[in-house]
Parts: C-alpha cells; sequence; structure tokens
C-alpha cells in the first residue's frame, strides 16, 4: 500500500506562496467537479496546489489521473499531489475541504436498505438513513476536526460530508466558526424560483433558513420587492417548476413557502418509502455498481480517464432523485439546473470570499448564535450568511412559523442524539436519537433499527454502552 506521496499521482511545481487546499476524501468521485472549477479560476488568491488525501491509495489513483487529464494544456492548472498521510496531506493546509464517505457506498446501501426493511426511510441523509450514517461518520468526523485543530488551526475548513449540518456542528465543537458546512440545494432551489419568476438569480436575495436539507424558501427579494407570493398566486407558474410538481401546487399555497426538495421526505412520506421499497434498487446501491466500474476500469492504465469519469457522471446526475421526481410526476431534473453549478460552485464561492476578502451572501451551515431563538447559539443552521475574509456571518431572518419550528427543533434534538451517542458508546442514546426521529414511529421500530444497523455496519461496533 502507499503511504506517503506518490510523484506517480502528483503533478505540477508548487508555487512559492501557493494557496494550498487539502480535499479529504480526495478519491471521491466528484473530485474532479472541484478541480474543474478550480482551474476555472485565474484570479489573484486563488487555490494554487491542491493535496487529495483519502484512505484509498486506488482510488486516489483513479481520481489523480482524471485530473490530470483536466490539468493538460491549462498553463496555471493547480498542481496536485496525492498522499494516504492524513498528517501531511493537513500540513501548511490553507483551505480543508471535507467530503468524506464513511463505509463507503455500501455503507449507504445499507443505511437505505435496513430502514425500508423496517417500513421507514431508507435515504442518504434524512430519517433513520441519515441517522445511521451520522452515526457512522460522526467520530470520524470528530477525529478529523480534532487533527485539523493541532495541524492546520488557520485553515477554513469546509464540509461537505453529509449528513453536513450534523457533521458540521460535531467539527465545530474543534474548529469554532472556522468550519462552514455547504449544500448545493438552497442555492439550486432559489435559482430555480427566480427562473420561475423570470428574474435574474444573481440579483435574487432569497430568505431561506432551516436545518440542512431540511429548510423553506419564505421569499424571494429582487430589488426591494419580495416576488414569491406572485408566485404562489399564479398556479400555472408554481406548477411549471421542480418543486411546484414535486410538492403540488395546492400544499406549496398552503405553506406559503417553497420547501428545500428534501422536504418531500416529510410531507409525501408514505408515498416516498412505497416509492423506495417497489424500486430495483435503491439510489446508494445504483451508485455503488456505478462506481465500482468507474474505480475498476480506471486501474487499467489504458482506460482513458477524463471520458470515462465523464460518461459515467452524466448517467448519475440523469438519476439523481430520480425516485421521488417520478412518484410526483416531477420528472428529470433540468439541464440548465446541473450547469448553474453544484456544490462545487458553492466551495469556490466560499474559498473567494475569504481568500480575498470578497464579500457576498452565500446560505451555509454555520452556528446559529442568535438567529433562530428556538435553538441554541452552538446549534448549526442553514441561513444566508455575509462571508468575508473574517467567515460567515448569519443575518438576522424572520422567525420560522409553528410547523417549521416543530421540524426543526424535532430534528435537531435528534442531531444532538447522535453527537451524544457518538460521544459515549451508549446504544440508549442511539436508540433515542432513532425514537424521536418524526419519521420513524415506534420505539420498537427504534429498537430495530439500532440491532439491524450495528449488524450491518462494522464501524458501529462502538455502541456497546448501555
Ligand atoms: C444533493 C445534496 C447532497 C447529496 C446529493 C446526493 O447534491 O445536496 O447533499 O449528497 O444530492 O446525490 P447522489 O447522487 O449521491 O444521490
Ligand atoms: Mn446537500
Amino acid at each position: 500500500m502507499v503511504t506517503a506521496t506518490d510523484p506517480e499521482r502528483s503533478f505540477g511545481p508548487v508555487a512559492c506562496g501557493s494557496v494550498k487546499l487539502t480535499i479529504l476524501g480526495g478519491g471521491g468521485f466528484r473530485v474532479p467537479l472541484v478541480y474543474g472549477a478550480l482551474l476555472a479560476d485565474h484570479a489573484e488568491g486563488r487555490v494554487t496546489a491542491v493535496t487529495l488525501y483519502d484512505t484509498d491509495a486506488d482510488r486516489l489513483t483513479a481520481v489523480a489521473r482524471v485530473l490530470a487529464d483536466q490539468a493538460e494544456g491549462v498553463p496555471d492548472a493547480p498542481s496536485v499531489l496525492a498522499t494516504t498521510e492524513l498528517d501531511e496531506a493537513l500540513r501548511g493546509a490553507d483551505f480543508v475541504f471535507s467530503a468524506i464517505r464513511v463505509g463507503g457506498l455500501e455503507g449507504r446501501a445499507a443505511d437505505e436498505r435496513v430502514a425500508l426493511d423496517e417500513g421507514v426511510l431508507g435515504q442518504e441523509t434524512v430519517g433513520a438513513g441519515g441517522i445511521a450514517y451520522g452515526l457512522r461518520t460522526v467520530p470520524v468526523a470528530d477525529g478529523l476536526a480534532r487533527r485539523i485543530a493541532r495541524l492546520a488551526p488557520h485553515a477554513w475548513v469546509i464540509n461537505f460530508t453529509n449528513p453536513a449540518g450534523l457533521v458540521t456542528e460535531a467539527m465545530s465543537r474543534h474548529l469554532g466558526d472556522r468550519v462552514i458546512g455547504i449544500c448545493d440545494s438552497p442555492v439550486g432551489l432559489g435559482r430555480r424560483i427566480a427562473r420561475t419568476l423570470g428574474a435574474d438569480p444573481d440579483r435574487a436575495w432569497i430568505d431561506y433558513v432551516g436545518l440542512n436539507h431540511l429548510g423553506w424558501v419564505r421569499g424571494l427579494h429582487i430589488d426591494g420587492r419580495d416576488e414569491l407570493p406572485r408566485l404562489l398566486a399564479d398556479p400555472e407558474l408554481l406548477g411549471s417548476f421542480e418543486e411546484g410538481k414535486l410538492f403540488g401546487t395546492d400544499w406549496l399555497r398552503s405553506l406559503g413557502a417553497i420547501p428545500n426538495e428534501y422536504l418531500h421526505y416529510y410531507y409525501f412520506n408514505r408515498e416516498a418509502v412505497r416509492a423506495y421499497q417497489d424500486a430495483e434498487q435503491t439510489r446508494g446501491a445504483f451508485l455503488r455498481d456505478q462506481q465500482e466500474g468507474f474505480y475498476a476500469r480506471m486501474k487499467d492504465p489504458a482506460t482513458p480517464a477524463l471520458p470515462t469519469w465523464d460518461h459515467t457522471r452524466a448517467e448519475r446526475e440523469a438519476t439523481y432523485m430520480s425516485e421521488n421526481r417520478e412518484v410526483a410526476g416531477a420528472g428529470e431534473r433540468d439541464e440548465s439546473d446541473l450547469e448553474s453549478g453544484g456544490y462545487e460552485q458553492v466551495a469556490l464561492a466560499l474559498m473567494r470570499a475569504v481568500a480575498r476578502n470578497e464579500r457576498t451572501s452565500l446560505i451555509l451551515n454555520v452556528r446559529n448564535r442568535t438567529t433562530l431563538s428556538v435553538l441554541d447559539a452552538d446549534a448549526v443552521i442553514e441561513v444566508p450568511c455575509l462571508v468575508d475574509a473574517n467567515g460567515a456571518h448569519p443575518v438576522a431572518v424572520d422567525p420560522l412559523p409553528y410547523h417549521a419550528v416543530g421540524l426543526v427543533t424535532a430534528v435537531k434534538a435528534v442531531e444532538r442524539a447522535v453527537l451524544d451517542a457518538a460521544a459515549t458508546g451508549s446504544r440508549a442514546t442511539a436508540v433515542q436519537a432513532f425514537a424521536l426521529h418524526p419519521l420513524v414511529d415506534s420505539v420498537s421500530v427504534a429498537r430495530r433499527l439500532v440491532d439491524g444497523y450495528t449488524k450491518a455496519h462494522p464501524g458501529l461496533a462502538y455502541l456497546n454502552r448501555a
């Protein structure tokens, strides 16, 4: 096994005065998206050196090959160094991007399957599946955060590791406000609404708040006017865009807000569970098979790297959340939606604002402070923030209506139980985490879920204390 920097996986000179970005989970399938965004950035203060860290040397090799292809012919391409040594990867980092998947896609598939077999939602981040994923991921994220605090105390940490809100909160216990969680779903939603209204998405102020994958757009302001009421009042317009089809216009008008697409799992839980149970494969199993194929093919040095990755990605994105869309008759995601920039654009915008003090506003996962009065100051929430060289500052928002307070506080209580269970190894606390979730309908189900998950995941063996 390769344990140190391998010149075969690395390319490009490291310039002095360079800005170093370390990617944890550097062998991940989405890393070329991040590198592609960096390649397009030629401005002063841009990232010039990328270090990929991963526990899996073969995946690192595969992804480094794709990156080398992408860098071909780009004169100022950021250098790339790949390593399986965490400390080496962290030293001197200005930014750390965390995008790991503890247990891999096999783990995700098991998260989904165990829940569905018990008749509750099996999904990557929401409900029982998300709790299992959190219980597996928090101890690892906690270890990484401690190491970063030690070796790169001045680095800004951008967390994309799911469940992103919970994991960001776990890391913030060691890194404070230096860790910022990101997700592409709020910005995607804001852009879809703006486009539907015929407005320029870059000029819109999106009044959005909640937890990660659990938030609502309550207004969309352009030139000092809230345009959302115009959308809600026009059934044709409302039914023409994705969330309109997903949730139905009547329900959106009742809510008076546009929920994040992940709220479909709450508002249409029965339908979602049934559709997932009827599906041939879970999303995790689909991605596992697809990506296994990619990494296996990449072991052959004759496999052309970039075209193989690109082809696989297109297929993956075409089916993104497709089960939900089918259930709701929402169809496939719009092409223009994928182009508007996913999480790599959010990450780049965040790095730019911090590195160059280019003030901007982004919807991010940060500590609440006093933003939502129903939550304590350390609770990580998802909220518009002003970003500059001093980090992300959440803006004041209107309070949530009670129905949203109910969901947000219930799910935050679940997240806190997950954090406690991870810290103490208490099985009873893990049971509590499942039992308190609004999408788990019985304490007995919660107990069986803990049994099922500890059997399925060796990484949950730590849950052995009463
Ligand atoms: C969106 C969410 C991410 C999530 C991803 C799932 O981008 O914001 O948090 O990980 O979808 O996509 P996948 O292709 O893995 O199902
Ligand atoms: Mn997300």
